[in-house]
């Protein structure tokens, strides 16, 4: 008696639990084919310098820079937070970062985002030499970091989280702060992750 009543309850459990995870999936899957949740689209769309200066060892910077964020996603708001990153370096010098504000972005959506990148640096006498021999050539390679975290909302629900890492490789013309920066090349990489 005591054992078959345990072997039942066993039975029991293992029913509720195969039940749980089916409707688990199911629900995984009713969210996909309902709500068809797709990554953001990013692009970095333009590239300003204010303030390119010098002074002894010491580089102040402020480069303006726009980014396109796209979301084609119908039925899903993404929420851009606080915890988002842009930086810039040279040569693996960091030169200056910066950050978008949070914003709620709507479906069907494309907002460009404007924001300016600060930073003030110590720098070597290799770096002055390595970047005086580009600005010399007129071809200076820059790494652009981008880290965004946003939420994926539905019907006013925080849902789920990801996490984007984008880098771009832009080769550019000149520094300087008295004309409009060129932009030769631009090759991006981007990954995603769920959290
Ligand atoms: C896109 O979203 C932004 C931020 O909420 C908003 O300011 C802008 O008007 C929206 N654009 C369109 C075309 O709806
Ligand atoms: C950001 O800059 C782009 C051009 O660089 C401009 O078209 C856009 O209106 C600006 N957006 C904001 C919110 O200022």
């Amino acid at each position: 008696m005591g054992s078959s009543g345990c072997l039942r309850c066993i039975c029991c459990c293992y029913n509720c639990l195969v039940c749980l995870i089916l409707a688990a999936f199911a629900i995984s899957i009713f969210f996909l084919v309902y709500y068809q949740p797709e990554r953001p689209i990013y692009e970095l769309k333009d590239f300003e310098v204010k303030k390119f200066d010098i002074h002894g060892n010491i580089l102040e910077t402020d480069i303006a820079v726009s980014v396109q964020a796209i979301n084609t996603n119908s039925k899903i708001e993404l929420r851009y937070g606080k915890e988002n990153s842009i930086d810039v370096e040279y040569w693996e010098t960091k030169i200056c970062s910066g950050s978008i504000p949070p914003f709620l972005q709507p479906t069907k959506n494309t907002t460009t985002v404007n924001t300016s990148l600060e930073g003030k640096t110590e720098v070597s006498q290799s770096f002055q030499d390595s970047l005086e021999r580009d600005q010399m050539e007129g071809r200076i390679p820059l790494d652009i970091e981008i880290e965004m975290s946003i939420i994926f909302v539905i019907e006013g629900i925080n849902w789920r989280k990801m996490e984007t890492k984008m880098k771009c490789i832009l080769v550019i013309d000149s520094l300087n702060s008295d004309k409009k920066t060129k932009i030769f090349n631009k090759k991006c990489g981007i990954k995603h992750e769920m959290a």
